[in-house]
């Protein structure tokens, strides 16, 4: 190894948290740009390859690679420790170990990767890749080299990224939101996983993550050789700024909806007053996601998305019941009874008929969920959310937001905030991320939803208590009578 390179502070505490056996098991360094990462990537796999350990270290595309991390390996690996097949893009380490390095252009190319092993899966610039090819990997993340089994290093997936770019929505969702930066959280499993896990006599054992943010500040080497470097970020514009100097995962570049503040947007949930009016919007899928978004309109106009419901439900009836079921609402007597629905907007394909001559539109409607057809255009739908999410100022003088979302609906959040736009249209947004409660949200807001009428003020809760008492006491009299 070039005897210069020694790690610097924050290329320690990565590099440590990946040789430790009982650390985090998927280990994401990321932020800012020249933190020194892409090195730190490279230094950890060839202590795996060192140890007997096959590394695989990722890019998105043979460009890429041969643009840093290539040319970097043959500075920083010794002949004397490994030999470079370049018709293979291999290292092949003389104790046995390996580094492969390999690339993910298109979607399936992980495919190529069947049947392999790696003790090490090393991903740089990880939001460049698709969470579905990052999950088929995973698979590939084992060891059965006596070698370095008997190392005592651990099969584990590192990664480094700057935020921005198609897979922000997934890596800031894996390892991010919700979790204290530094701190190795255990990760919930899916029930599915587990069973399957179970089934198959595997241990059941929880995953562990972290993530350690990554600054150019930490890199002082790259500071001393090219001071200017700062001042060259410096020259570009705040949002890239944001991302590239001070690695904010929470505002990125090609962001769909800069307008989005959760402070604005996102409220705790309360009780919806009956008179409010309610509508629903869907968005159908069967292999993929569908979603339902529960709106109410209150008496200035304002709308409030109150309930989601998201997930996999291959079949048409299923989703319609579940709607249904979950339509419930509070009256006056502390009752749950069936909400009051003004309508319910559907994909438009749904409308299409089936080998047996159905559409999903009528296997809701048999289901008890009367739809109606969503008005579908992408560019309109898109100014329509751009127009409900644009704060103006309140009563107070202060920004507020005319569209208010409960922070239970924890999809519609995640996309608002992490949707980017389509490279190829900017007037639309990138429909390769996750964007079935986006949809939802733009059929449902492009209804063009009416507030309830103005008939007598909203009750008061001691009014709402006052006849609730009332009202129990006249039909404990009428049973007694
Ligand atoms: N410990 C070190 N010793 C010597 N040089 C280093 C060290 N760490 C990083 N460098 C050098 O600093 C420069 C930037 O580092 P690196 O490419 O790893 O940063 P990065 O965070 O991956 O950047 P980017 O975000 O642009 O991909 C490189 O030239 C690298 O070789
Ligand atoms: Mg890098």
């Amino acid at each position: 190894m070039d005897v210069t390179w020694v790690a610097q502070p924050r290329q320690s505490r990565f590099l440590n948290e990946v040789m430790d056996p009982n650390g985090a098991d998927e280990i994401l360094y990321g932020g800012a740009a020249g933190g020194g990462k892409t090195d730190a990537l490279l230094i950890a796999a060839i202590i795996y390859a060192q140890n007997g350990g096959h590394v695989l270290f990722l890019r998105r595309t043979y460009a890429q690679l041969e643009g840093k991390p290539i040319p970097r390996s043959k500075q920083l690996i010794p002949r004397s420790m490994a030999t470079y097949k370049e018709s293979k893009r291999q290292w092949i380490f003389f104790s046995g170990g390996s580094i492969k390095f390999g690339y993910l252009e298109k979607k399936g190319d992980e495919e190529n990767y069947q049947g392999h092993e790696y003790a090490l899966i090393v991903y740089d610039e990880l939001t460049h890749f698709d969470l579905s090819q990052y999950i088929y990997l995973l698979s590939r993340n084992r060891s059965t080299e006596a070698r370095f089994i008997a190392s005592g290093l651990k099969p584990k997936i590192i990664a480094a990224s700057n935020p921005g770019s198609r897979g922000h929505a997934w890596v800031k969702g894996r390892w991010i939101d919700g979790h204290e930066p530094e701190v190795v959280w255990e990760a919930e499993m899916p029930d599915e996983v587990k069973a399957s896990l179970a089934a198959q006599g595997l241990a059941v054992e929880p995953r562990k993550r972290v993530f350690i943010p990554a600054k150019l500040q930490d890199n002082q080497k790259l500071l001393a050789v090219d001071p200017g470097y700062l001042a060259r970020l410096l020259e570009l514009p705040e949002s890239q700024q944001k991302m590239l100097l001070h690695g904010e995962w929470d505002y990125f570049e090609g962001m769909a909806f800069p307008e989005w503040k959760p402070d604005l947007h996102v409220c705790k949930p309360f009780r919806i007053p009956e008179t409010w009016r309610r509508f629903r919007a869907v968005d159908y899928g069967q292999a993929a996601p569908f979603c339902c978004l529960w709106f109410a309109v209150d008496q200035d106009s304002e709308i409030w998305v109150y309930r989601e419901l998201y997930g996999v439900v291959p079949h048409a009836s299923d989703q319609a019941s579940k709607i249904v079921e979950l339509s419930l609402m509070f009256n006056d007597l502390d009752e749950k009874v069936p909400e009051k629905i003004d309508f319910t907007i559907l994909d438009s394909a749904c409308w299409a008929k089936n080998q047996f001559g159905e559409s999903v539109a009528e296997t809701y409607m048999n289901n008890g969920v009367q739809v109606w057809q969503a008005d579908k255009n992408r560019l309109q739908g898109k100014a329509r959310v751009h127009e409900w999410l644009k704060p103006i100022i309140g009563p107070d003088g202060k920004l507020k937001s005319r569209i208010h979302i409960f922070d239970t609906c924890k999809n519609l959040i995640e996309q608002l905030s992490t949707l980017p736009t389509d490279p190829n249209n900017p007037d639309d947004v990138d429909t390769d991320a996750p964007d079935h409660a986006y949809d939802t949200l733009r059929y449902g807001l492009m209804s063009r939803p009416q507030p309830p009428k103005r008939t007598e003020p909203e009750k008061t809760v001691i009014q709402r208590h006052k006849e609730r008492i009332i009202k129990k006491a006249k039909n404990q009299t009428r049973r007694w009578a």
